[in-house]
């Protein structure tokens, strides 16, 4: 059986992060310093930079002849329909050559994107809540017979959790992509796949949904406190986006004054997340930032690299 020494999975490892700053990085910081764009470019350059990323890693993991030793999964934990959504284009079309096709192309998701890579991965798993577009996922898998793909409808966090516990870490990489509407990724998930060893984590950050929930002149009611909690895996964010000063009142002495507000902009916020992250993760990139139309920043794409420490174990404990 083919193993990886440490120095070789390390210069695989090496390998694929650098790909991935030539590929995306300088993009990614320009695009966080951008204030406008709109949701459905946003869309389209979170799912490219995917796509690019899926085809590399793909490449790497079939074509050298030390990495083939992995199987190889992509799970799409939100996976959706497959197409998104978007006005249908009306009669006019038929006039235009090349429009159908193009906006078809442009309406792809995720999941075809993902089924279209080449060389293919191994397996695809597709979770999706919502037993209506789980129907529309079997009929788009359906034209991939010769893939093995699994649909699963159920809560992605409580899937995940299942597929982590019953990864061959010692046999299986993955590419997992987490492409949430809103704040409904619970950090014991994130944290789970990142011990794993074996998962590249593409996750997009509700930054829109999180920031409301930190309101400015108050603490956010306990419901909302929970919620962050299970965000960032910690109640620190309290003290990190929050200050609060006290002062005597002139009026009662007993009852001392103590004004709280919120401290937290975009910048901080990210840099706490990807502090988080990186307890799990080797190494994890700076985020791509999705605006919408009025350029109000709405989510944040980040991509956390797996370590290898697994397979190197395995390499050195190699009879
Ligand atoms: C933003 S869409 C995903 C779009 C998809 N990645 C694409 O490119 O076509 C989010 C999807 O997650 C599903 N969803 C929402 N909450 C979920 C949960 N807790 N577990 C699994 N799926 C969920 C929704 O039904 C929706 O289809």
């Amino acid at each position: 059986m083919l193993l990886l020494a440490p120095t070789q999975t390390t210069a695989l490892f090496n390998y694929l992060t650098a790909l991935f700053d030539v590929l995306f990085r300088r993009r990614f910081d320009e695009k966080w310093q951008s204030n406008s764009s709109s949701a459905g470019l946003g869309q389209q350059q979170k799912l490219e930079a995917l796509s690019k990323y899926l085809r590399a890693y793909t490449k790497i993991f079939k074509k050298n002849p030390r990495a083939r030793f992995f199987n190889i999964t992509y799970v799409d934990a939100f996976a959706g329909t497959g197409r998104l959504r978007g006005r249908e284009l009306g009669p006019l079309a038929k006039y235009f050559p090349g429009w159908a096709e193009s906006a078809e192309e442009y309406r792809k998701g995720s999941v075809p994107r993902a089924l279209e890579i080449e060389p293919p991965f191994d397996k695809y798993i597709f979770i999706e809540k919502d037993s209506e577009k789980c129907e529309e996922l079997k009929t788009l898998a359906a034209r991939f017979p010769s893939k093995s793909i699994k649909i699963i409808n159920e809560d992605a966090n409580s899937a995940l959790l299942k597929w982590c516990k019953q990864l061959d870490r010692n046999h299986e990489r993955a590419v997992v992509f987490l492409d949430p509407f809103g704040a409904s990724v619970e950090w014991n998930v994130i944290a789970a796949l990142g011990r794993t060893r074996a998962v590249d984590l593409w996750i997009l950050f509700p930054f829109f949904a999180v920031n409301r929930m930190l309101i400015r002149n108050r603490k956010p009611p306990e419901a909302w406190a929970t919620r962050l909690t299970k965000v960032f895996g910690t109640r620190d964010w309290e003290s990190e986006f929050y200050s609060s000063t006290e002062w005597e009142s002139l009026l009662d002495p007993k009852r001392p004054i103590k004004l709280i507000s919120k401290t937290a902009d975009p910048y901080t916020i990210s840099d706490f997340f990807i502090k988080q992250l990186r307890k799990e993760f080797v190494k994890v990139s700076e985020p791509l930032a999705l605006h919408n139309s009025t350029g109000s920043l709405l989510f944040l794409l980040y991509f956390a690299a797996a370590n290898q420490r697994s397979a190197e174990n395995r390499a050195e404990n190699r009879e």
